[in-house]
């Protein structure tokens, strides 16, 4: 790697020798703030069980109401601010409630923590375990935060395009992130984007939206939207040059290998298909908790697009996600 030959690189451990620092005093204050402070006789019990127990309630009567009234007014307000700082913005349907979630119960559980160690100070390994659960979904929380921003990057680079003119399915595309990333990169190709666009934590299941975001992008005209499902695509054999398609067939339950044999079928001999689906590990983790156990593994979707006809090209980590680019062999068409 060479640096630029008029700025002075530091090299080495220098570079980072503060963040050991900071590292360790990070350690330092939450230790004191675990073990130590939970034993103040300053501060009066029986207010911090009062706030304990006001937060918790707190959260749960603001949860209740933003799922049954507010969502909509907080929407509305969120979008009012978007459109006066950046002018028409894209708008890829993650309303907030649905990624607010783990900072919700992240709260909850300090509270809970709260509560236990002033009430029942003999259980404070539980009240341990919910603060060090709060900071996981704190962790959580960031992560999904990244997601919700319209420049998050979503397509790896890959040897994906065959040539100018490709035409290419966008598996899954809810409101057009993917679509829009992916006609970035395909000079004069074409686009198919399709989807059943009734999932339920995308606004209005994105349809409205990826026709207003196509519009914004000046992307009509090259992409045309078809509403369709994975698992029975209503295209002919051979159909397209490549395909992409992010966080989606990990959707798709027991019926994963048979979406992505459709996509082995509608591809030319030779198209790629580029797949990122998120896989067990400890992103993951922290955003979906023991519910992450159950992701399928990166072995098990090899396996299981070897089994649907494709072959594995190339593969990598990616913005939390794993990528897998894959291949339908050109003896496939004998
Ligand atoms: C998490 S979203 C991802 C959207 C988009 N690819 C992106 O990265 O922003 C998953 C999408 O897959 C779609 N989907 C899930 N199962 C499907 C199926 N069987 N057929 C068609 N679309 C499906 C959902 O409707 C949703 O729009």
């Amino acid at each position: 790697m060479h640096g630029h030959p008029h700025t002075p690189v530091k090299r080495g451990r220098n570079l980072h020798s503060h963040m050991w620092i900071m590292g360790l005093v990070g350690i330092a204050a939450g230790l004191v703030l675990l073990i130590y402070v939970p034993k103040l006789t300053l501060v009066s019990k029986s207010l911090l069980l009062f706030a304990g127990f006001h937060v918790v309630g707190g959260i749960v009567v603001l949860s209740s109401l933003y799922v049954t009234t507010l969502r909509g007014l907080v929407r509305r307000w969120t979008k009012a601010g978007d459109r006066a700082e950046q002018g028409e913005a894209f708008d890829f349907g993650w309303g907030p409630g649905w990624m607010n979630g783990l900072a919700i119960a992240a709260l909850v559980s300090l509270a809970a923590a709260v509560a236990i160690e002033v009430a029942l100070p003999g259980l404070w390994p539980a009240a341990f375990l919910l603060v060090m659960a709060a900071a996981v979904f704190l962790a959580g929380n960031f992560v999904m935060s990244s997601f919700r921003r319209p420049d998050h990057v979503v397509l790896p680079m890959v040897d994906l395009v065959r040539g100018d003119q490709d035409l290419v399915l966008d598996a899954g595309c809810g409101a057009g992130r993917t679509s829009i990333a992916l006609a970035r990169g395909l000079r004069a190709g074409r686009i198919v984007a399709v989807d059943r666009f009734d999932a339920g934590y995308i606004d209005d299941g994105g349809r409205k939206l990826l026709a207003r975001n196509l519009r914004l992008a000046g992307l009509t005209d090259r992409v045309t939207i078809e509403a369709a499902d994975l698992t029975a695509l209503p295209f002919p054999e051979g159909r397209f040059d490549g395909a992409v398609s992010t966080h989606v067939y990990d959707h798709l339950g027991d019926r994963k290998e048979q979406g992505l044999r459709e996509v082995v079928r509608v591809l030319k001999p030779g198209g790629r298909f580029l797949m990122a689906v998120w896989v067990p590990g400890w992103t993951m983790f922290t955003v979906a908790n023991v519910l992450s156990f159950f992701l399928t593994s990166k072995a098990s979707w090899r396996a299981m697009a070897e089994r649907a006809g494709f072959k594995v090209v190339d593969e990598g980590a990616f913005n939390h996600a794993w990528f897998v680019l894959l291949e339908k062999p050109i003896a496939a068409e004998a």
